[in-house]
């Protein structure tokens, strides 16, 4: 049995001439219906990519992916539209509204692509803006509404089709706290409310640490998965906080060290031993610490 969104050894290559970037090595996943899943990870390991490919926007080098019970990697590029158009709303890191474009009309669009009946679409608008308390910014286009306004909008214009899986990249990255705050609570309404499952890609702890579960990847792989508990946190954080430490002793050392070389109290070849020593360590705790995912 495969789950409702699920990932098997999912590889992606990027090709730009000679050079192949590898995003993901073989990634595996798996989501059920109903849950509110988050994704954290450092800059360039792969999130983006793995959206893209949930999503249908990209394809997948390697592996396999089922989304709503249907395996993508072979579908037909129809198959992948009416997935794009039906299934997944997406909310991009670079939001995707047309500038020229108002609100209203940025929300009516997905439903245009599908020939909703005009009713049909006016009604839907007004409902989801309303719903995301835009209703006296309808006719605003997105240079006219602040940055929260604008991602409102968005994940209004990802949810006029009514498709049964959200996936929001970075959705509050730009914001301020409390703006942000507000985009989350109303994606939290989204997944409990209308019984969507919802996939947030964000640097935010804060943000993680309220979905049912916390997928952390790192070089293209997922490292861990756990269900957020303050606990867990505190753990996580006291541990790089000692690695932190660690790092730091470690740089003290080796600036001591290098003076008692500079003032010949140490023999060259201690020196050098004890050197390597030092670095070898630091190396490993920088490391240790990027595969937390701090
Ligand atoms: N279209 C592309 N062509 C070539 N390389 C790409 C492309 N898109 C992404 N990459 C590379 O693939 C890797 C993963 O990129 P991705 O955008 O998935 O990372 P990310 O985790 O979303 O990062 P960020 O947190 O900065 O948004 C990076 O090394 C990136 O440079
Ligand atoms: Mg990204």
């Amino acid at each position: 049995m495969v789950s409702y969104i699920e990932t098997k050894d999912l590889v992606k290559v990027y090709r730009i001439g000679k050079v192949e970037i590898q995003a993901l090595r073989g990634l595996s996943m798996s989501i059920e219906q109903g849950e509110m899943i988050a994704i954290v990870g450092p800059s360039g390991s792969g999130k983006t990519t793995l959206l893209n490919i949930i999503g249908g926007l990209t394809s997948a080098t390697a592996g396999q992916v089922w989304v709503a019970g249907r395996e993508i990697t072979a579908a037909t590029p129809a198959q992948l539209g009416y997935l794009r158009q039906r299934i997944v709303g997406h909310i991009f890191q670079t939001l995707n509204l047309i500038p020229t474009l108002t609100a209203f009309e940025n929300v009516e669009l997905p439903m245009l692509a599908v020939n909703a009946p005009q009713s049909e679409r006016r009604k839907r608008a007004e409902i989801l803006l309303e719903t995301v308390g835009l209703q006296d910014r309808m006719n605003h286009k997105p240079d006219e509404l602040s940055g929260g306004e604008k991602q409102r909008v968005a994940i209004a214009a990802a949810l006029a089709n009514d498709p049964p899986i959200l996936i929001c990249d970075e959705p509050t990255g730009d914001l301020d706290t409390e703006t942000g705050a507000r985009v989350v609570e109303f994606l939290h309404r989204v997944n409990k409310e209308m019984g969507k499952t919802v996939i947030i890609v964000t640097h935010d702890p804060a943000i993680a640490r309220q979905t049912d579960r916390i997928y952390r990847i790192l070089d293209g792989r997922i490292v861990s998965v756990q269900r957020p508990t303050d606990t867990e946190e505190k753990t996580a954080a006291l541990m790089a906080q000692m690695l932190r430490d660690r790092i730091t002793e470690t740089d003290l050392e080796l600036q001591e060290l290098e003076l008692k070389y500079r003032r010949q109290e140490i023999e060259p070849e201690k020196f050098a031993a004890r050197w390597n020593e030092l670095v070898t360590t630091r190396e490993f705790l920088r490391r240790e610490l990027h595969r937390m995912g701090f």
